[in-house]
């Protein structure tokens, strides 16, 4: 089945590199346009599996199900390109969270998915979110978690689920990576003699053995606090320090991408 993707910017580019790396697809199956054709061509160099299309109309006319890899205030131009293709035997993927999946089936007669990567996928891992719209098929649905499955740990949620399930894999890189950010910093700040590269090297190494301590030995982020904050400890008064300065941070955040969202969707024209 040809599966394309329109628009090689940061996530197209990303999905279609991990999954021309993986064998799920036959010769000329993983098709891409965009329209930046020397980028189109760089592209082609690089990934022999990739099959390129020097327009968006070629692409959907080859391809079942087509991904837009587009920023939200791209799409109604490029809709209006491929229309003539999205019969309802096509399948269309939304990869962004402003535009519901309603909204897109009332304007197409084809089946809508929606499927949130994360730049982990970079290097096939990480968790990727997948949705169907009411007109999909179980086989659709079957479809995008086997194809994500081979990049990812897919994770079929409900579309009203989304951005709270996003703002954990798909914001969730650089939410970690801002925590990590703030140890090294705060460390180096009460022991400058310590190089940045040795601290960030303590926290990155850490870190990467604590995830790997859970998803081995199936402890889960409470036992591992428990484990380490011996009461009357020294790290317990450390995690006293974070619950205090930390109260309702995360629910902010939650909040304010929520309230973003909302924002950003009333301004999108399809
Ligand atoms: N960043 C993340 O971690 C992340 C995670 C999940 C979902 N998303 C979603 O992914 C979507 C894309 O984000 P991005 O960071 O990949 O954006 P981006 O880098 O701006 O990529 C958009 C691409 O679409 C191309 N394009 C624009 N109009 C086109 C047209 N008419 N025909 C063909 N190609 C066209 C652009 O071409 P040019 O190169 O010529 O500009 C660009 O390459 C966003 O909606 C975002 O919400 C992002």
């Amino acid at each position: 089945m040809n599966v394309g993707f329109i628009g090689m910017g940061n996530m197209g580019q990303m999905l279609v590199t991990a999954l021309a790396s993986t064998n799920i697809f036959e010769p000329g199956e993983l098709m891409a346009s965009t329209r930046d054709s020397d980028k189109l061509r760089r592209l082609a160099g690089a990934l022999p599996n990739l099959r390129v299309a020097y327009s968006n109309r070629e692409l959907a006319q080859r391809c079942q199900t087509i991904f837009l890899c587009l920023k939200p205030g791209e799409t109604k131009a490029v809709l209006a390109e491929i229309a003539p293709y999205l019969s309802p035997d096509r399948l269309l993927v939304l990869i962004t969270n402003t535009i519901d999946i309603p909204k897109l089936e009332s304007t197409v007669q084809c089946r809508v998915a929606k499927v949130i990567p994360s730049m982990v996928q970079s290097i096939q891992r990480g968790v990727s979110l997948v949705m169907c719209g009411e007109r999909c098929t179980a086989h659709d649905k079957a479809f995008l978690l086997r194809l994500m499955g081979a990049i990812s740990d897919p994770i079929y949620i409900a579309e009203s689920q989304a951005r709270v399930a996003s703002d954990l894999t798909s914001c969730g890189p650089a939410f970690i990576s801002y925590i990590f950010r703030a140890m090294v910093h705060a460390a180096r700040q009460y022991q400058p003699d310590l190089p940045i590269d040795t601290l960030n090297q303590m926290v990155r190494t850490t870190a990467s053995a604590t995830f790997e301590l859970l998803a081995r030995t199936g402890l889960t982020f409470d036992d591992v606090i428990t484990r380490v904050s011996t009461p009357g400890g020294i790290t317990a008064d450390g995690i006293k320090v974070l619950d205090e300065q930390l109260a309702g941070v995360w629910e902010q955040v939650i909040e304010t991408t929520l309230i973003k969202e909302e924002v950003k969707k009333a301004k999108v024209d399809l």
